[in-house]
């Protein structure tokens, strides 16, 4: 089977970094063309340093990481400090990663890169705010053409939301680009929180993560420590969600997951709906299908695929 050929557009934080960890650990069935980052968790100047620093963990040297956007298209960024700590990725030790930044022009590197590929031939992943790539489609829409499929976290329906009372963090932190990739013609596949509330690290989960003993699995049961703390007393639930490993454990097992195809619109005006995905789940207009909307996910499944990939890293 040829590898995929994937770009991960991401804000680490901590389960940015898993989801990185977890491509890391799938070089075999993933061709990682690179690594771009934005403003979301934390500002900029962090996010780009955190995807390096999970480079350097990981002992992977040959995938660039670009810097993107400071900024959401149009909004005033807001960050996620309380929930992801200062660095964005609290339960690590932070250090000056060795890994370069290729660039601090993500948006050109997505565009190059896609004007380069054949047809359907290029999986774009965003973990955060979809500013980057939003604002790679508005400045050569022609690279469409090579997107194979866009598969994203961000949103929610029935969970409601986690930053608003109606919009999940990625969508209300730029708006104007989740509509601009939910309604780019290609296909999208949403993990939105419907799906990533139901994987949570428990303490039993990260235990065995912990227990495999290699860089990666330590930096990862450190930050999921972390979380673990913030989120349990927020939902009063087992442990927190893994949200954007969810994205990476698709292209790997798609079948651990269950979805729906359906329009899903984003609110860009109302204050106080601001981010709000509107999910036709039940087809009520007659609205394109523009998503494949997940709702369901086999939770033991995701982190024995999480774990066992781990593993890899002794
Ligand atoms: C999303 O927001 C961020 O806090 C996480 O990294 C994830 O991408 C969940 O709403
Ligand atoms: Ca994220």
């Amino acid at each position: 089977m040829p590898r995929r050929k994937v770009i991960i557009d991401c804000d680490p934080g901590q389960d940015d970094a898993v989801a990185l960890f977890l491509a890391f650990a799938a070089r075999d069935e993933l061709d990682l063309l690179g690594v771009t980052t934005v403003a979301g968790n934390v500002p900029l100047a962090l996010t780009q340093r955190n995807a390096r620093m999970m480079c350097d963990i990981a002992g992977v040297a040959d995938v660039p990481v670009h810097a993107g956007a400071a900024e959401p298209l149009e909004l005033r960024l807001e960050t996620a400090e309380a929930i992801h700590g200062k660095t964005g990725i609290d339960g690590v030790d932070v250090f000056e990663p060795r890994t370069p930044l290729a660039s601090d022009d993500a948006v050109s590197f997505i565009v190059d890169t896609l004007l380069r590929s054949g047809p359907d031939s290029v999986t774009l992943v965003p973990t955060g705010p979809m500013t980057n790539i939003a604002a790679a489609i508005r400045q050569e829409p022609a690279i469409l053409g090579s997107v194979r499929e866009i598969v994203l976290m961000g949103g929610a329906m029935r969970e409601g939301g986690n930053r608003s009372p109606s919009a999940e963090f990625n969508v209300l932190v730029d708006p104007h680009a989740a509509a601009i990739v939910f309604d780019c013609g290609r296909p999208v596949v949403a993990m939105g929180l419907d799906v990533t509330h139901q994987v949570l690290s428990t303490r039993e989960r990260v235990a065995r993560i912990q227990a495999l003993d290699n860089p990666v699995a330590r930096a990862t049961a450190g930050m999921l420590g972390f979380f673990h703390r913030h989120d349990t007393e927020k939902y009063g639930s087992e442990g927190a969600p893994l949200h954007d490993p969810c994205t990476i454990a698709y292209l790997l097992a798609p079948g651990l997951f269950e979805g729906k195809l359906c329009n899903v619109t984003v609110e860009t005006g109302s204050p106080l709906t601001r981010g709000h995905t509107a999910v036709d789940f039940w087809h009520v207009t007659d609205r394109p299908h523009n998503a494949l909307w997940m709702h369901s996910v086999d939770a033991d499944g995701f982190y024995e695929l999480l774990t066992g990939r781990l593993a890899r890293f002794g």
